[in-house]
């Protein structure tokens, strides 16, 4: 495992080089009883908890996919290409820049995760110097 970069600190847990995940893939960690899944947006890297917040499917086995807009009756206009993250379970989607889910934004998330990328190493900050905890700050994660 590399060191850790000047502006890290021991809550960063190191997940890869930047070039073992390729553009718009989707890649598992595990941490003890956490998992992450880390996208390659192709515009960055994106961190989310790698469990459905339904019933606990792991995301890292979804698609990557678009969405309908908002647009003028009669009038389909598709975008947001590899943004929206669809179970694999259910389909739920949810918005991997946000985690929220598309259906219920305000109550349905899943946790994000800081990434870091210093030189080719990709950090994820786990808000915990103990390693990667369940942090809550934010909205709920689920509606139990
Ligand atoms: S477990 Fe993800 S939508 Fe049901």
């Amino acid at each position: 495992m590399p060191g850790l970069g000047d502006s890290l600190d021991a809550s960063h847990q190191y997940l890869c080089r930047a070039d073992e995940v390729g553009p718009s893939e989707l890649r598992r960690f595990k941490f003890g009883k956490v998992q992450i899944v880390l996208i390659n947006t192709g515009q960055g890297y994106v961190a989310l908890r790698d469990s459905c917040p339904h019933q606990g499917a792991p995301l890292s086995g979804g698609i990557l996919l678009g969405t309908m807009l908002p647009s003028d009756v009669g009038v389909r206009n598709y975008g947001r290409e590899g943004e929206i993250l669809r179970c694999p379970w259910h389909s739920w989607e949810f918005d991997i820049w946000t985690g929220r889910s598309l259906h219920d934004p305000g109550r349905m998330r899943v946790k994000r995760y800081a990434v870091s990328v210093i030189g080719e190493d990709i950090y994820v900050a786990t808000g915990n110097k103990s390693g990667l905890a369940d942090g809550t700050a934010g909205l709920p994660s689920s509606t139990d």
